[in-house]
């Protein structure tokens, strides 16, 4: 198992290139289920949620041929199981975005009931209710989650009664060859959605409405192949923006998409940052200037992202002011707390409300990793604590983010990867 050893103090200076995003790249992946033919994905992130995908992917009958440039080509002419077992889709939660297209080729699916990240209960009860408006008839047993429609989908109106991410996936890719129309309300808006919207119509679907909380989709008979390039992430953006503010440093951002980093990029520069957009770049100047305490709220998106919480609770931690963070959307997604008070952080913890105490500089301790995003503020904490920072479980920041220490050592941190 790996870890990481940060030694704070550096402040970071650089340039880093953002990687394809991997809640873009799962879904997407996912839909070359629904395709009798070739698809080739482009700007595909190298982390071990892909490689999983990839497996369950291949189990499943795809052809998977990777190349060194980051693209893939997936070729699912030939499915040869509906079925997702226990032993993947523990590792990844996101798994769950192979029902609705399985649901819609295959007219059959059983998904084991998924794992991942310990944020809470995360159940998938508005995913199946969703698809039930669309005639699959579903049945949990023995941990594995049986949908059937014997007659084909057929398009429905579905009401969301909570904005789910994945569940609104899995709806519009199920949607995409159902008969008839299907109207989903109250849908997610993340660019990763409109990604894998985007995705599905250029390989034939017939998709209005994207990027807005009503999806209108016209279901066709079949969908053919095509090229895809997936859109930048955002959450790595992000957190290499936040790793850089913390440290009073500067960054700049290379292949990201400033418009989808609205809700970081305000929170910034409230806490002092000189942001620069261009088409495609972002850059952040702290001026060598402290950090001022910012108060977060997540929401769905064009909110505060939740996986963005826990970054801004260790950029609060070293910032001059109090913060008020609080968590709407996960409950006990506030487990890199505990981890930050073990090294001199003042955060006061009422449920899912965390009042940020800034001070000078953390201290050095080993933590333990508990969620991907979690891991990711523990480095960034690691980043300003004097002394040494042991971040155990690192496995859970490999999920997520492309070879963080490398990016990180570009702009000017020690951290190091050690295996024990
Ligand atoms: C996706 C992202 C994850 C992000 C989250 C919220 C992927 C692969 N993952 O996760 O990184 O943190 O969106 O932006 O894209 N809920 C239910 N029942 C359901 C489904 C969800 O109650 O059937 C609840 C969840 O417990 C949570 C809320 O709805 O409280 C939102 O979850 P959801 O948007 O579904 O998250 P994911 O799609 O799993």
């Amino acid at each position: 198992m790996d870890r990481f050893i940060v030694r704070g103090g550096q402040t970071l200076a650089g340039e880093v290139r953002v990687s394809g995003a991997k809640n873009a790249a799962l879904p997407i992946l996912a839909a070359a289920l629904m395709v009798p033919g070739k698809i080739r994905f482009e700007n595909l992130p190298h982390l071990n949620d892909v490689t999983t995908m990839l497996q369950l992917l291949g189990r499943m009958g795809v052809e998977v041929l990777l190349d060194d440039t980051g693209s893939v080509e997936l070729d699912a002419t030939h499915l040869a199981s509906n079925v997702a077992p226990y032993d993947l889709v523990r590792t990844m939660r996101a798994s769950i975005v192979v029902l609705g297209p399985l649901l819609a080729r295959q007219h059959a699916a059983e998904v084991s009931l998924p794992g991942g990240c310990a944020i809470g209960a995360r159940p998938v009860n508005l995913h199946i209710k969703a698809l039930e408006k669309l005639g699959v008839e579903f049945e949990v047993t023995d941990g594995y989650i049986k949908g059937r429609a014997p007659g084909g989908l057929v398009g429905g109106k579905v009401l969301f009664e909570k904005i789910t991410v994945t569940g609104t996936e899995n709806v519009l890719m199920a949607a995409a060859l159902a008969r008839g129309e299907t109207i989903i309300e109250n849908a997610a808006r993340e660019p990763e959605v409109s990604d894998l919207a985007d995705c599905l119509v250029s390989l034939g679907a017939h998709i209005e409405g994207i990027g807005t909380d009503t999806l209108c989709i016209q279901g066709v008979p079949a969908l053919h192949g095509g090229t895809h390039r997936i859109i930048p992430d955002r959450i790595e953006a992000g957190t290499f923006l936040v790793a850089a503010a913390a440290t009073r440093g500067s960054c700049t951002l290379t292949d990201c998409i400033p418009a989808q980093l609205d809700a970081t990029l305000m929170k910034l520069e409230e806490a002092g940052a000189e942001i620069t957009r261009g088409e495609d770049f972002v850059s952040l100047d702290m001026h060598g200037q402290r950090p001022r305490a910012v108060n977060i709220t997540t929401l769905e998106y064009p909110g505060f992202a939740t996986d963005m919480q826990a970054q801004f609770v260790a950029l609060n931690a070293v910032a001059e002011g109090t913060g008020i963070v609080t968590e709407t959307i996960f409950e006990n997604r506030m487990m890199h707390i505990p981890e930050m008070q073990r090294m001199g952080a003042q955060i006061d913890l009422n449920a899912a409300t965390a009042t940020v105490m800034g001070i000078e500089r953390l201290r050095g301790a080993p933590v333990m990793s508990t969620d991907l995003r979690a891991s990711a503020s523990l480095v960034v904490a690691g980043l300003v604590a004097d002394g040494e920072t042991t971040v155990d479980r690192v496995y859970h920041i490999d999920r997520g983010y492309e070879r963080i220490e490398e990016k990180l050592r570009r702009l000017g941190a020690d951290i190091e990867r050690v295996r024990v």
